[in-house]
């Protein structure tokens, strides 16, 4: 089991979080709101969904949240092992979504350690996560190349991308790094994080959006040690088994609502199954390890 951090104690347990996701959902439906939008909650083929939309989110973070609260927590963990944190660490989150990393990152990190952290996203998502007591959050609407941009300073410890690399072109990415590159770093240290998908499409692409990033680095005159721990690939094993905040059975009615979603969109009971996702019914949650992908890349400034 994984020590849980007293600081952490104050902040919602992702169960609860899920739950409050399902209750905000059942509420919407019942007030007549549609799940076509969920029609475009896929992965494949390089689809994106259309995240604006907040019955979306919802669906989003039913089936999601428990296994990206899980695998942030163990790669900021896996992080940890290889870093003595100081008093602050200054996190920058590259399409944060609803801030569930700082959730995780927050469930590892002593409590004698605070976090700024920044989460820049083009979406601004419903119920973000909010700061522990001496921790500061902020929220930036803004593309990431225009974010780095409007940064006068690179200063931040953590430059995270979780689950965002995937929607970023090839040379959106190559832009992000040349900027990287004219503005320099401030800290010796600073570590990458990229949290990747792992069906076929994407993960090739990913990991060369993030070797190009990575070479951006090697140029600004930073080495990194590439151990065998620098990519982690999940192994078979329902996740509620490795760690109890990821309890399942806190969620039961959670995943019950997703798994009955079908019958609760009115165009499905009106019996005009147009609806791509009524038909395909992708309405269970992620559950297990074998879907993570990670890497964690520490670069130090070579003296
Ligand atoms: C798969 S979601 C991940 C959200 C969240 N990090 C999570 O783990 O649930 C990808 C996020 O990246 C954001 N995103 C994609 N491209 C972006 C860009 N160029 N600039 C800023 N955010 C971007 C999307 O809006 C979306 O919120």
């Amino acid at each position: 089991m994984m020590p849980q951090r007293k600081e952490a104690d104050n902040m919602i347990t992702i169960t609860d979080y899920i739950n409050m996701k399902a209750e905000n959902l059942k509420n919407k439906l019942a007030a007549g709101e549609l799940l076509c939008a969920c029609q475009s909650l896929r992965f494949d083929q390089g689809n994106l969904p259309d995240y604006e939309n907040s019955v979306l989110q919802d669906v989003y973070t039913l089936r999601y949240g428990l296994a990206y609260a899980h695998e942030y927590k163990r790669m900021y963990a896996r992080l940890l092992e290889k870093m003595t944190p100081g008093r602050e660490l200054e996190v920058v989150s590259l399409g944060c979504g609803n801030m569930v990393d700082y959730w995780s990152l927050r469930r590892v990190l002593p409590d004698d350690c605070h976090i700024r952290y920044h989460g820049v996203d083009t979406i601004d998502w419903n119920d973000k996560f909010t700061a522990c007591p001496g921790d500061t959050v902020d929220f930036t609407q803004q593309d990431i190349y225009n974010y780095i941009d409007s940064c006068e300073k690179l200063t931040a410890d953590i430059y995270i991308f979780p689950k965002s690399i995937i929607e970023l072109e090839y040379d959106e990415v190559q832009n992000i790094g040349q900027l990287f590159l004219s503005k320099g770093v401030e800290k010796n240290e600073v570590h990458l994080l990229f949290s990747v998908r792992e069906n076929e499409y994407s993960l090739k692409r990913d990991i060369a959006k993030t070797r190009c990033l990575y070479g951006f680095m090697e140029d600004l005159g930073m080495e990194c040690e590439l151990t065998a721990d620098s990519y982690y690939c999940g192994i078979e094993k329902v996740i509620d088994k490795s760690d109890s905040d990821f309890s399942i059975n806190r969620v039961q009615g959670a995943y019950e609502l997703l798994r009955n979603l079908s019958g609760m969109c009115e165009r499905y009971n009106n019996g005009c199954c147009s609806c791509c996702f009524c038909k395909e019914n992708r309405n269970y949650p992620m559950l297990n390890n074998k879907y993570m992908r990670y890497q964690v890349f520490t670069f130090r400034k070579v003296a």
